[in-house]
């Protein structure tokens, strides 16, 4: 058998004190790469939209948790929150606000929102969407046309830098049984006259395909 000189050996050591160092080593870089990654919020560097509502009798709050789960599963993240919620505005990248009409424009307490937090909407991409029964109508007449031109005007002296293309208008739902007697009973006039029927008049596809086309204001 060959007699190892101590050269021999101490090349020999060397060698195989860097494997072990390396063996030893690798294994703990991968964990700190694991950790490193692991430590990094999902959703850092990515696209966060707000979805606001306002809502009176649930129907446009529906609405937006359904666009909220939409971008969420396509893989933008959004939170759903109400008007009555706190909200940390500096969290997000874009707001998308949506309200019911009342009385011939956004409900009462959408635009006294926006008012009261203007500075925020002015900073982020914004788009927003109206729910009314005047959408509910089919086929549409030379007047709801011209019902329906009339919210969008309010919504555009709310919001005077905002495209019309930014504005949703859906058909949404009304259902007596939610109403108090007077309000009852003036939608029943005003909707008989109109021959639209109370009910749910939501139209998901046509909400889905604003989002879509919405969306591209973020960015995303
Ligand atoms: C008090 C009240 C006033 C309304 N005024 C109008 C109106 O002026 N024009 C219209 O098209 N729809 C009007 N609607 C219908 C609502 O816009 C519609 O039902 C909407 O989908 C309700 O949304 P919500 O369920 O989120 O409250 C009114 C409804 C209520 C309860």
């Amino acid at each position: 058998m060959k007699k190892i000189n101590r050269r021999d050996f101490l090349y020999a050591s060397k060698s195989i004190f860097c494997s072990l160092l390396c063996l030893g080593i690798a294994p703990f870089s991968i964990i700190a790469k694991t950790l490193d990654k692991a430590s990094v919020s999902p959703e850092k560097g990515k696209k966060s939209i707000l979805i606001l509502y306002a809502s009176f009798h649930g129907s446009t709050a529906q609405i937006a948790q359904f666009m909220g789960e939409k971008l969420n599963r396509q893989g933008i993240t959004s939170s759903v929150k109400s008007i009555n919620e706190h909200i940390d505005f500096s969290s997000y990248n874009g707001i998308i606000m949506g309200a019911p009409i009342h009385r011939g424009q956004w409900m009462d307490e959408a635009v006294d929102y926006v008012n009261k937090h203007r500075v925020n909407f002015d900073h982020l991409p914004f788009a927003c969407f109206y729910t009314c029964m005047a959408k509910a109508k089919h086929p549409s007449s030379k007047e709801s046309i011209e019902v329906l031109e009339s919210y969008q005007a309010t919504l555009i002296e709310l919001f005077p830098s905002l495209s019309p293309s930014h504005i949703g208008s859906f058909a949404g739902m009304l259902d007596y049984d939610k109403c108090s007697f007077i309000t009852k009973l003036v939608m029943w006039l005003i909707m008989s006259k109109n021959g639209v029927k109370e009910g749910d008049y939501r139209d998901w596809q046509a909400i889905e395909s604003w989002l879509s086309e919405t969306k591209k204001i973020y960015e995303i």
